[in-house]
Order: structure tokens, then sequence, then C-alpha cells
């Protein structure tokens, strides 16, 4: 594995993936809507990274992205589609450009990506992968961040959805689906409204006792990679119990109870 793309690689997650591929002397292409901090990061690394400015919401621009990053460097081993956003809110509450906005980033701007990849990754004939970031957010509801949990639900629909085409179709291209618990990151830097402040002051506190760094993260994740799994979830005591909670939940016709993963255990 040579080269690289990852959305979102100016902050968090796509940081540390950055910064761990790098290590690994891979070839990067990273892109994100904060130029600055973009740049800081492509700057930081040993290995030879650009950075391109590319707000993900913009089909024009995910297009430019991936012209920029065949022209460059030819062929692409691993695409990362981690770009997301967290909103908090009363989901009636919540004001539509808000909910928009999840909805453009976080399945928007991960379509976006897949479109603009996919056809020339398929075309390249060689393997490769993209992981698509959800969260165990993805398969656990939460109150207070409707947004977030339909828009991380998508993208284990969408994934799944891809994955069965890749393989109909016999491609070389291979998709994973990457499921963080928690990690310390940018994404809860968005401000709450007073009806949620108190439980984004509990999830953030919670973050921070047991998230993990991204470069702690960013290495189980290559682990997974490494192993060619589908299912990436590097932080199983999150999730692995909560799911099976929750799936009986559904299964037994139980009226839904609040999955509260601020409580640290699941
Ligand atoms: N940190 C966690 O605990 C956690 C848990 C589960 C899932 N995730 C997912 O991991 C991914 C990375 O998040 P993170 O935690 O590192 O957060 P983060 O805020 O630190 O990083 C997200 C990055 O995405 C960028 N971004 C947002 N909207 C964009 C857009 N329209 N175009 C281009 N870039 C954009 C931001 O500028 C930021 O640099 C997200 O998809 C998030 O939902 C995070």
């Amino acid at each position: 594995m040579t080269v690289a793309v990852i959305t979102g690689a100016a902050s968090g997650i796509g940081a540390g993936l950055a910064r761990h591929a790098a290590s690994l002397g891979m070839k990067l292409v990273l892109a994100d809507w904060d130029q600055d901090a973009l740049k800081e990061v492509a700057d930081s690394l040993s290995t030879e990274a650009i950075a391109v400015p590319t707000d993900v919401r913009d089909e024009a621009a995910v297009q430019s992205l991936a012209d920029t990053a065949f022209e460059r460097f030819g062929e692409i081993d691993l695409l990362f589609n981690n770009a997301g956003v967290l909103s908090s809110g009363l989901s009636w509450e919540i004001d539509a450009e808000t909910w928009q906005r999840s909805v453009d980033i976080n399945i928007g701007g991960v379509v976006n990506v897949m479109r603009a990849f996919v056809p020339r990754l398929n075309a390249a004939d060689r393997p490769a992968r993209i992981i698509n970031t959800s969260s165990v957010g993805g398969f656990l509801t939460s109150p207070f961040m409707a947004p977030y949990s339909a828009t991380k639900f998508a993208i284990v629909a969408v994934t799944e959805a891809m994955a069965g085409e890749l393989a109909a179709m016999n491609s070389k291209l291979q998709v994973s689906l990457l499921a963080p618990g928690p990690v310390k990151s940018g994404i809860m830097d968005e401000k709450a409204p007073t009806e949620t402040q108190q439980f984004m002051t509990t999830l953030r506190d919670m973050n921070d006792e047991h998230g993990m760094t991204p470069d702690g993260f960013a290495p189980l994740v290559f682990e997974g990679i490494e192993r060619g799994d589908y299912w990436i979830v590097p932080q199983p005591e999150i999730l692995d119990s909560a799911l099976q909670e929750r799936t009986e939940m559904i299964l037994n016709r139980k009226p839904p109870v609040s999955f509260d993963f601020t409580s640290g255990d699941g």
C-alpha cells in the first residue's frame, strides 16, 4: 500500500490516520475544508503529502480532489471517507439548516467521494480499499443527536449496499465500514443548544476520560485493513453488548430504551 486519500484529515481521527500512514511511508492526499489546519497537518508529515482544500458537500470540488489524486500519484490504495460533523438538539427543535448540513456532509459528502473515486478505482482494476466512517452511533441510537444517528445509520446501509455491488461485479476494490467509539477529537466542538448543553458536557467528559487518542486509534484501523476486515470496530467493548441488547429489543418487539453511551460502558 503506497498511496492514501483521507477526507477530514485536518483534525482528530483523519489527522491520526494521516500521521500513521506517513509513518508507514505512504504518500498522502489530504482533504478538508479547514485549509489552515489541513496545511499544518500536511506540513508536519515526513512523507510526500499534498493538502487539497475540499468541502465534501461540493460535488465538483470532490471530483477535482480525485483528479488531483490520480494525476499526482497514478493509483490509490486506500481511501478514507472520513469527514463528518455532529450536531445535538431535540430532534424536533433542530432547525432545517442544521439537519440539512448533517445530511449534506455525513451522507452527501461520503457519497460524493464514492461517486468521484469508485468508478476510477474500479477502472484501475487493481486491489484498493475504501473505508467509510460511520460510528458506533451508526448501530446504536441516542437521544439528543438525531441528525448524527440518522446519518451514521445511513452510512452503514450505503456501505453494505456498496459491498454487495462491488462483489456482484467481481471488483478488486473492497470496502470497509469503520465504526469508531470515543476518540478525542474536535467532533463535539459544535455549540449545543441550551436543552442539550448538559448532555453534550457529559458526552465530552466521557470522551475525555474514555476516548482513545487519534494516534492510538489509527494503528488499530490499519490492523483491520491488513486483515481485510469489512467491519472495522477498534473498540468492540463500546458496541457489541449494546448492539446485542438493541437487536434483542427489536426481535422481542420491546419499545426503545435509550442506549446511553455516555455511561462509557456502551
Ligand atoms: N471522535 C469520535 O469519538 C468519533 C466516534 C465515532 C465516529 N466518528 C467519526 O469519525 C469521523 C472523523 O471525526 P473526528 O472525531 O476526527 O472529528 P473532527 O471534528 O476532529 O474531524 C473531522 C474533520 O472533518 C472536517 N470536515 C467537516 N465537514 C467537512 C466538509 N464538509 N468538508 C471537508 N471536511 C469537513 C473537519 O474540518 C475536521 O477536520 C467523523 O465521520 C465522525 O463522525 C468520530
